[in-house]
């Protein structure tokens, strides 16, 4: 397996990997329907050709694939501001796809209400945005490699703290392995409308969204 910075000339390559895989097996995606049957989301697809633009992505690549390069996992992440979640979460009513709308909101305003720019005093963060691995290709560590050349990443580029929304379990548990700390937590049975529906039935055994945290100190080594 190969590891390499994602370019914005990769964009295509990174979408079509991520419509055959994260799309619809990342579990808020899954829960509210979003991208069933292989199609895409716009909504979706930009808000990942807006991470990969910041130059601070990874992927995998089987080289050995039929003598063709193949992505076989992408970590995407950005750099995020102040002012930058509140800005997507009013730009947020005018998106026609109700079932991104029901996922965006609630990860906007969990971030907001909990919010780590406060708590840290920084003026950026590096943000782990999406995090996936071929269906073919799962249980043979590129995820955990994924994030901790992300970390790498961040250092190398003076960030003091990294951020991450993991939406299941799997997820959760790598970051953690990585030095990543629970900030906040948001059980999906209270994500509810005003009748007190669940707004996004997660299939089990994803309960809970976690945002973590790992902040960088200078003079810190790489794993
Ligand atoms: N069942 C049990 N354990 C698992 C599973 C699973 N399905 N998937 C990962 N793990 C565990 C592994 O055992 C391993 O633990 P270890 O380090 O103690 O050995 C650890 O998680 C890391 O495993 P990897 O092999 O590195 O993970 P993988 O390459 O399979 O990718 C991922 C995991 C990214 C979650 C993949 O299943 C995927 O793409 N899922 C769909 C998209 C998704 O949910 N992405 C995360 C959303 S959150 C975000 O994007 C910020």
């Amino acid at each position: 397996m190969e590891y390499q910075m994602i370019a914005p000339e990769h964009s295509e390559q990174v979408l079509e990997h991520l419509r055959r895989n994260f799309f619809a097996d990342e579990p808020l995606n899954k829960a509210a329907g979003l991208c069933q049957n292989g199609s895409s989301c716009p909504a979706l697809e930009a808000h990942c050709a807006e991470a990969i633009q910041h130059r601070m992505s990874v992927m995998a690549v089987d080289a050995k694939e039929k003598g063709a390069c193949k992505i076989v996992g992408v970590v995407l992440n950005g750099i995020l501001k102040p002012g930058d979640t509140a800005k997507a979460l009013s730009k947020l009513d005018c998106n026609d796809d109700a079932d991104f709308r029901k996922i965006f909101d609630l990860l906007h305003r969990h971030n907001l209400k909990h919010n780590l720019f406060e708590h840290f005093d920084v003026d950026c963060m590096f943000d782990v945005r999406i995090l996936s691995v071929d269906s073919c290709y799962r249980g043979q560590g590129i995820a955990n490699e994924l994030v901790k050349r992300s970390v790498a990443v961040a250092r190398k580029n003076g960030f003091r703290l990294l951020k991450a929304d993991a939406t299941g379990i799997f997820s959760q548990k790598i970051f953690r392995s990585h030095g990543f700390e629970v900030f906040s937590e948001q059980p999906y049975s209270k994500y509810t409308d005003e009748d007190g529906k669940v707004i996004l039935p997660v299939e089990a055994p994803h309960i809970k969204l976690q945002q973590l945290y790992k902040a960088i100190c200078a003079g810190d080594q790489d794993e």
